[in-house]
């Protein structure tokens, strides 16, 4: 009989720990929401103890998708850590707390400076303590494929007599190799289904070798109940093992693996672009499952095998993961019914009729700019309107711009809106976006410096939209912008605002 997998969703955890990919709390849930829609198992919110804005998101979290989704959030093996993730998930249907401890020497003698029995006293303690708030607490043994086996095994026995109801085994740096992770799931397996086999085994495998797929599924097969994974593999330096990945080679090699998820994959390809698009992080193009070109053939052999059949080259349909063939083309005389279905149909929900008349109104200028407006465009306009923020805090908004490009004084006169207040001015620079970005900062007085700036074509069509991705630095801390227009300074100003706003954001939530 097929095995049930547990997918836990790390990516506003792990994932939002990649430098620039800063969340603000709208956008957190709104990938919350769409998790839910992809029907993960657990989603880990965030890391409450770290900031208060992380706390307020999870708690959200906790209370607009809890209903249906298990929600967790890390803690560190300390009491303020648990108090902390108790607090922000206790709203959830079913709320559990993630504590993490290393058990490698490295860990236990670089980090904590203590003697090995005292730090498994340690993860033991923050267990009972975790039960005396919740019933279900999974503990993570940090850096586990570098920890000495038997330690391992002493600090999982010690937990899970404490009563952790979930054990997960990370691969921390990514070092481990798919035969000899299988073989330590296996032997840890063995121990603890003896110990109490109601414990779930659950793995997290980083891709710093490009092995973070590979492991995981090396780990199913030798027992693991439960994986930890991230939308586009995002994840602390090279990443997590990516969700689209393992869930579908578990459905494609179904037969090899007997094991089978709750993952709605016809939702893969539209989660893949919502954490795109709001972290600013691009997919690469040969990306597996998600990439755009994923399901490209431009061979011509290739062409004619798949016109003769499709499992000539195609081992999954594109449909299989959401990439639907048939989208809609909508003009600014499609009317409210057609754009209410659109937005409908990616799976945004429009009961807010004040909301969804704002919503249409930009439609109605972005068709007006656009002519022809695509899913990709119906998309972002969506994302961008319900990830802006709540109005409580003023953020800047472009009113209109002048840039003069020329090889002498390129310039840029801007006028900006903050909440009620206006503000106009000019600057000179060595090029046009030089010269926007230079008066925006002198405008809005916040010493940032640009880090990187990326322009892309973002849709199809014969007005095709420039897209801008760009990353600042203010006080040591890495934020990104992005904005699409048809019109690329615009965009690029509006990106750059973009940037900004998130460190006012970020400044009014923590
Ligand atoms: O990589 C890691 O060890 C982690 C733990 C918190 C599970 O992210
Ligand atoms: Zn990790």
């Amino acid at each position: 009989m097929n095995r049930k997998i547990i997918v836990f969703d790390t990516t506003l955890r792990d994932g939002e720990q990649v430098p620039g990919a800063k969340l603000n709390i709208h956008q957190k849930i709104e990938i919350a929401q769409q998790l839910k829609r992809l029907n993960v198992d657990i989603i880990e919110a965030g890391f409450p103890a770290s900031s208060a804005g992380d706390f307020q998101a999870v708690q959200e979290i906790a209370r607009s998708v809890g209903d249906s989704v298990s929600i967790t959030a890390l803690a560190r093996a300390v009491q303020k850590d648990i108090d902390a993730v108790y607090e922000s998930v206790k709203l959830a249907q079913n709320p559990l707390i993630h504590i993490v401890l290393g058990t490698s020497n490295i860990h236990v003698e670089k980090k904590f400076n203590r003697s090995k029995d005292a730090v498994m006293q340690m993860g033991v303690d923050a267990v009972k303590y975790a039960k005396t708030l919740l019933p279900h607490v999974q503990y993570s043994t940090e850096d586990a494929s570098r920890s000495d086996f038997e330690y391992l095994w002493k600090t999982i026995e010690g937990v899970v007599k404490a009563g952790a109801t979930m054990i997960n085994v990370p691969d921390t740096v990514g070092y481990a190799i798919p035969e000899e992770f299988g073989d330590l799931i296996r032997r840890l397996n063995d121990r603890l289904k003896n110990l109490n086999d109601s414990v779930i085994l659950s793995v997290h495998c980083h891709n710093d070798l490009g092995l973070a797929t590979a492991n995981t599924l090396s780990a199913i097969k030798n027992g693991a109940q439960k994986i930890e994974c991230t939308i586009n593999g995002l994840g602390e330096r090279a990443g997590n093992a990516s969700l689209e990945e393992v869930v579908m080679a578990l459905k494609v090699r179904e037969s090899s693996y007997n094991c089978y998820t709750d993952i709605n994959t016809k939702e893969l390809l539209r989660t893949s672009r919502l954490v795109s698009h709001l972290t600013g992080l691009d997919v690469q193009v040969n990306k597996a499952i998600t990439g755009e070109n994923a399901f490209a053939h431009s061979s011509g052999i290739h062409q004619d095998g798949l016109l003769k059949d499709k499992q000539v080259y195609e081992i999954m349909s594109p449909e299989e993961v959401g990439a639907e063939s048939m989208e809609l083309i909508l003009t600014a005389r499609s009317g409210r019914h057609a754009f209410k279905n659109a937005v409908e149909k990616m799976g945004f929900d429009t009961s807010d009729a004040a909301d969804f008349e704002l919503l249409f109104e930009k439609f109605l200028t972005l068709a007006d700019a656009k002519k022809e407006v695509y899913d990709h465009d119906v998309f972002y306009l969506v994302t961008n309107h319900r990830t802006l923020g709540d109005g409580s805090t003023h953020l800047y908004e472009l009113e209109s711009f002048q840039v003069v490009s020329n090889d002498l004084y390129p310039t840029a006169t801007i006028k900006l809106r903050k909440g009620t207040e206006s503000i106009k001015g000019s600057s000179v620079g060595d090029g046009p976006v030089d010269a926007l970005y230079s008066v925006i900062k002198n405008l809005v007085g916040l010493e940032v410096q640009l880090k990187d700036y990326k322009i892309s074509s973002l849709s199809r069509g014969k007005e095709a939209m420039g897209r801008v991705n760009i990353r600042i630095e203010y006080e040591g801390r890495i934020y990104s912008g992005r904005a699409m227009d048809t019109d690329i300074i615009k965009a690029s100003a509006n990106a750059f605002l973009n940037g900004i706003n998130a460190v006012l954001l970020d400044a009014a939530n923590n």
